[in-house]
């Protein structure tokens, strides 16, 4: 018979546990949700009564914290007393691309997934189910399994795999009606019982038919591969952008023109400075690296070629505004309109940003920083996890404003690194004004009217356009 889940566990409270626990809470108040973390600071920060300062943001996220939290979602450093006390326990911890060792810069590192599978074999005295729920390179449950197993007090064990698709920025929209909840586990008869004690969870509010339940490492390659293919989109539409800049047709008639063949779709063709965030490079360097360690030369190859291009996407336009600004930047202020990696999230994780703003820096531009979630540290903390030179001259060569029109003031051109709404509502008349002439806009996002810019007096690039 199903066990019914009464209690979960869920480690790391970041940008994927701390939203997807709190939907669980909210949506089964009968269900004990605690959100644990070793950070202090980000607990506190999810305790905050004002759940205005809770550490993610996401539109909607505070309306749910505020309806679960202290009823039935909990947010605690005591680690061991919720492995303890759960049933089902989700690993929700980061894994970032390895920086040191064996696959450096390709592999997805897993220390923090080995520590909270060697924590939980030595805290539980019952049988637990382990839920993955971190993006993980196939077959992590196996090294999962093999630590509880050979670790821990002789409970049982059951691991599924449980990849999370929200994307940032509408997480809650996302979880709330998710297109598929995905499910994998061992194909014996307990494997199948602890799939089925997950989606009873589910149940309660996604669709019977959009929860789709397979073997372990059939989901755990899912995971990798759904955010390959969104990413391979994204590279071969920007492809096209610099086509489309030689050619005379605009990437954005041509995105609509091939989008409403239904076979196609009309999603993710979107040309940009390059995507970011946590998961679509780790990704796809991560299918790339175990592609390799099996000997796929042209599998890896193919899949590289992804990163190659969104990286040569980011570079270019860092170089559009050099040889625009008649080839050189030095001592000149670019203002940066947006850091975060998209819209309506303070995350900056492999934001284009910062990338173009190292090649900038490079060319010793000064730039100005104004975004509307991201505090200045983080814009500082970026640069110099780059160790591209040291801090205290990206402190010299950047600013980061709290107002936009002061960002922009005696700039000599502007980029658009984000597509925040409110960009496209400001005063651009106000801002020409008070701009270096002429004045430049260089619009990574296609976000802005290019002519009403133009009348204005700008002289504007758009990504993918003449
Ligand atoms: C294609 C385009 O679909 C059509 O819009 C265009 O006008 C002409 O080119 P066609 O070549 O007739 O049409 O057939 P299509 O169904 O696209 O298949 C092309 C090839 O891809 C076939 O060999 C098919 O077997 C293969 N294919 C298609 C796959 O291997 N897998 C698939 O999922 C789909
Ligand atoms: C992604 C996946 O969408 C999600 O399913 C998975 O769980 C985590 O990774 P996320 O990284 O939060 O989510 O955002 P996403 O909307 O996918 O955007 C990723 C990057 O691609 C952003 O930098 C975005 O600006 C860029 N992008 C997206 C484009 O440049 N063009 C597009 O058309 C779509
Ligand atoms: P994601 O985007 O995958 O949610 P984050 O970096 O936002 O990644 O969140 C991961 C969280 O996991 C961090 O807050 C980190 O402190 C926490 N964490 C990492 N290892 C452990 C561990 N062993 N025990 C508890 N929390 C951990």
């Amino acid at each position: 018979m199903t066990k019914k889940i009464t209690n979960i566990c869920c480690i790391g409270a970041g940008y994927v546990g701390g939203p997807t626990m709190s939907v669980i809470a909210q949506k089964c108040p009968d269900i004990k949700v605690t959100v644990v973390d070793l950070n202090q600071a980000r607990i506190d920060a999810w305790n905050d009564p004002d759940t205005e300062n809770i550490p993610v943001y996401e539109p909607g996220l505070d309306k749910v914290v505020a309806e679960a939290r202290g009823r039935n979602l909990f947010f605690s450093t005591d680690v061991d007393k919720a492995i303890d006390e759960a049933e089902m326990i989700f690993i929700s911890v980061n894994t970032p691309t390895k920086t040191y060792g064996s696959g450096k810069g390709m592999a997805a590192d897993l220390k923090y997934i080995e520590l909270c599978a060697r924590q939980i074999a030595r805290v539980s005295k019952t049988d637990k189910i382990v839920v993955e729920k971190s993006t993980l390179p196939v077959r992590t449950a196996e090294a999962v399994k093999s630590i509880l197993l050979n670790t821990g007090n002789g409970v049982n064990y059951q691991i599924l795999s449980n990849p999370e698709f929200l994307a940032e920025g509408t997480a809650i929209e996302d979880l709330h009606a998710p297109d598929r909840v995905l499910i994998g586990g061992d194909t014996t008869e307990e494997g199948q019982e602890a799939i089925q004690a997950l989606v009873d969870v589910y149940a309660r509010w996604v669709p019977r038919e959009r929860i789709l339940t397979t073997n372990l490492w059939s989901s755990e390659l899912s995971k990798l591969t759904a955010n390959a293919f969104l990413a391979q989109r994204v590279s071969s539409i920007n492809s096209l952008s610099e086509l489309c800049e030689h050619t005379g047709a605009d990437v954005s008639e041509v995105a609509r023109s091939i989008g409403t063949d239904s076979r196609i779709g009309p999603k993710f063709l979107k040309s940009s400075v390059g995507f970011g965030g946590s998961c679509f490079q780790k990704d796809i360097l991560n299918l790339v690296y175990i592609a390799r360690s099996y000997g796929l030369r042209e599998v890896a190859d193919y899949w590289e070629q992804v990163i190659i291009m969104n990286d040569h996407q980011k570079r270019r336009f860092a170089n559009k505004i050099v040889k625009t600004l008649y080839n050189t930047v030095s001592g000149k202020k670019i203002a940066f309109l947006g850091w975060a990696f998209k819209k309506d999230t303070n995350d900056t994780r492999e934001s284009a940003a910062i990338y173009v703003a190292d090649d900038l820096l490079h060319e010793q531009a000064g730039i100005a920083v104004y975004d509307p979630k991201v505090p200045e540290s983080q814009v500082y903390e970026d640069l110099n996890y780059l160790n591209s030179r040291p801090g205290d001259i990206n402190k010299q060569l950047v600013t980061v404003i709290t107002d936009p029109y002061e960002a922009c003031k005696d700039a000599h051109a502007i980029a658009i690194l984000t597509e925040w709404d409110e960009f496209k509502d400001y005063d651009w008349q106000r801002i020409f004004d008070n701009m270096k002439k002429p004045a430049f806009v260089f619009d990574g996002r296609t976000l802005l009217n290019v002519k009403q810019l133009r009348e204005i007096g700008f002289k504007v690039y758009t990504i993918g356009r003449e």
